[in-house]
């Protein structure tokens, strides 16, 4: 098998990640790809850097033994503990990575009017220090303003509800984001795409909310062709999922978020 017929590897802690792949499957729909849920250890947003490192090296290895052509870090909580040891990783066994956190910096920085920008996060990444960073590298200079939100991932995660209780908690998270007259956003979780409209909704049309999915799509694209390792002769590719948490749950989800069947294309794995 020559590498470019293998599946792009994608991972997270659950369906957050979801986010991207919708991106990289519209963006990139010749190419088949394995997307790996580690909802059995999710959350990672509260775990210590320690832990999601080792989370990270076990997961970014279970999709290298499978036999992926590119590694896809889709969560910021573990690019931010983890990101150069995967990309290490991912270089002794001659496979590209590509992860969050830099594209969602490099467009905020460069669309935000006013300078103030945003970042919505969990407390993992934002403890890390990585969107400030990656900010902070480009060389314009920015007023920052980060909030860590510990309950949004998890909200999304288990889903549909949201009551008055959750909103108030989101309400809660954009406050100091309106305080500080942020003009953009980053979203800096995978997971927070999915409750968009109510942040927008908070917050006012007039942020700009910054996702990393089609900066991601667009960089696995010109990684891929600068391998020759595109997929050309076909018009759809395939899309698998392992999962270590709940399978039907993570099934169910994902069909509402992805809007394409999952069904019969989840499997369980222990990792
Ligand atoms: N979606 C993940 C992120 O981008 C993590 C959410 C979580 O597991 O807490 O950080």
């Amino acid at each position: 098998m020559t590498r470019s017929t293998l599946p792009i590897g994608v991972f997270d802690s659950g369906v957050g990640g979801l986010t991207v792949l919708h991106e990289c499957l519209i963006s990139l729909p010749a190419e088949d790809f394995l997307y790996l849920g580690d909802s059995g250890h999710f959350p990672y947003g509260t775990k210590s850097a320690e832990e999601l490192r080792d989370r990270a090296q076990v997961i970014a290895t279970g999709l290298l033994e499978r036999g992926v052509k590119m590694l896809v870090i889709a969560c910021n909580s573990a690019t931010a503990a983890a990101g150069d040891e995967i990309r290490q990783l991912g270089a002794e066994a001659g496979v590209p990575v590509v992860t969050v956190v830099g594209p969602e910096a490099e467009i905020a920085a460069t669309i935000s009017g006013n300078g103030k920008v945003g970042v919505l996060a969990t407390p993992a990444t934002v403890a890390s220090g990585a969107y400030r960073r990656a900010l902070d590298s480009l060389g314009r200079p920015l007023t920052v303003t980060e909030v860590a939100a510990p309950d949004l991932a998890p909200i999304i995660q288990q889903g549909p509800t949201f009551d008055q209780g959750v909103l108030d908690t989101v309400r809660s998270y954009c406050d100091p984001l309106r305080e500080a007259g942020v003009d953009t956003l980053i979203l800096g979780c995978t997971h927070y795409p999915l409750v968009a409209p109510m942040l927008q909704r908070m917050l006012g049309r007039d942020v700009s909310l910054v996702t990393a999915g089609h900066a991601i799509a667009a960089a696995i694209q010109r990684e891929l062709a600068s391998r020759d390792e595109l997929t050309t002769d076909r018009i759809e590719g395939d899309y698998r999922f392992l999962v270590t948490g709940d399978v039907d749950s993570f099934v169910e989800a994902g069909t509402r978020f992805l809007q394409l069947p999952l069904a019969g294309r989840a499997e369980k794995v222990e990792l």
